[in-house]
C-alpha cells in the first residue's frame, strides 16, 4: 500500500511527535499538512517540519487520506464542527484524544471511517505503542491506512473499544510512571552520595537496559526480577521495603484513577 497523505489536526506535543515520526519513516513534507491554533506555532512547525502548516482545519483536512485528530478531548467537538462538511467517507479519521468514544466522531461525520487510538510519547523515538479500535464504517483498506500511520512511530495493537480507558491508564500514561520512578531513583542516588551526573547516567541506562531486557527476553518480569534477587541480598532488602510499603497497591490505584479520568473525559465530551 502506498503512503497515505496525512493531515494532523492540532499539532501540539503528540501531533508534532507524529509529524516528525512520519518524516523519519519516509513521508515527504508535501505528504503532510498540519493545523494549529496560534500563528507563532506556524513559524515553529514550518521550520521544524517543512510541511504545509495552517490555522485552517479545513485546509489541513481537505483531500488528505488520513486525518489524525490530536487536540485535547475538550476541543474535539469544536474541531468536528469545523471539518464536518469537508470530510468524506474516502478519508480515514484517526483520533488520539483520550477518552472520546468513536460514537462522538461517527455522530458528527456520518459514513466516515473512524479509528480511535491511544499512542504514547516514546513514539518520539519510534518506540511507541498505540492500541486502537475501529468504528463501524472502517473497511480493511481504511484500517490498513490508519495502521500504517500509527506504525510509523512504534508498535500497534488492536483492542475492543471498552478496553481503551485501561490502555490509556497503562501505556498512554505509562511513560509518566517510569519517569517518576526515574526522578525518585535519581534523588535517592544523590542522597546516597552519588554526584548528579553519575546518578542520572546510572538511572537512565538502568531503565533503558531493563526495558530492553524485558521486551526482548522470553522471561516474564517476575522471572527477570528473580534473577536480580538472591535471598538475604541487597535487592531482597529493597523489594521488602517496596512490597511492605504498598508499591503494588499504589500502582493499581494510580492506574484505576487514570482509567476513570479517561472515562470521565469521554463522558463529558459525549454529553455536549
Ligand atoms: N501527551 C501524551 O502523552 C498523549 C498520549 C496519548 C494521547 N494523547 C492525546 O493526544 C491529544 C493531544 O495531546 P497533547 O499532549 O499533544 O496536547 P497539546 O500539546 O495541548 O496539543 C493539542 C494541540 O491542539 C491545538 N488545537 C486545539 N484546538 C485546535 C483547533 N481548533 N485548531 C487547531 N489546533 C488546535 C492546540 O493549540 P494550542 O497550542 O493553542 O492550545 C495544541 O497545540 C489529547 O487528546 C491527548 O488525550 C496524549
Amino acid at each position: 500500500m502506498t503512503r497515505p497523505t496525512v493531515g494532523i489536526l492540532g499539532a501540539g506535543a503528540m501531533g508534532e511527535i507524529f509529524a516528525h515520526g512520519l518524516l523519519r519513516a519516509g513521508w515527504a513534507p508535501e505528504e503532510l499538512a498540519l493545523a494549529v491554533r496560534r500563528p507563532e506555532r506556524i513559524r515553529e512547525l514550518e521550520y521544524a517540519i517543512g510541511a504545509l502548516t495552517t490555522l485552517s482545519l479545513v485546509e489541513a483536512a481537505e483531500g488528505r487520506d488520513v486525518l489524525v485528530i490530536s487536540v485535547k478531548p475538550r476541543d474535539v467537538p469544536g474541531v468536528l464542527e469545523q471539518i464536518a462538511d469537508h470530510v468524506t467517507p474516502h478519508q480515514v479519521v484517526v483520533s488520539i484524544a483520550a477518552g472520546v468514544p468513536i460514537s462522538v466522531f461517527e455522530g458528527a461525520l456520518p459514513g466516515v471511517p473512524v479509528v480511535r487510538a491511544m499512542p504514547n510519547t516514546p513514539s518520539a523515538v519510534d518506540l511507541g505503542i498505540a492500541a486502537y479500535t475501529v468504528g463501524d464504517a472502517v473497511e480493511e483498506a481504511d484500517a490498513q491506512r490508519a495502521e500504517i500511520v500509527l506504525a510509523a512511530v512504534g508498535d500497534t495493537l488492536q483492542v475492543s473499544e471498552d478496553l481503551l480507558d485501561a490502555v490509556t491508564a497503562v501505556s498512554g500514561t505509562g511513560p509518566a510512571y517510569v519517569f517518576l520512578l526515574a526522578e525518585a531513583l535519581i534523588e535517592a542516588a544523590i542522597r546516597e552520595g552519588l554526584p548528579h551526573h553519575a546518578a542520572e547516567k546510572l538511572v537512565h541506562q538502568t531503565i533503558r537496559g531493563a526495558g530492553e531486557l524485558l521486551s526482548t527476553s522470553d522471561k516474564s518480569a517476575f522471572r527477570l526480577r528473580g534473577e536480580v534477587t538472591s535471598p538475604g541480598g541487597t535487592t531482597a532488602a529493597a523489594m521488602h521495603v517496596l512490597e511492605d510499603g504498598g508499591f503494588r497497591a499504589l500502582i493499581g490505584n494510580a492506574v484505576r484513577a487514570a482509567a476513570s479520568q479517561s472515562r470521565e473525559l469521554g463522558e463529558k465530551v459525549s454529553e455536549r
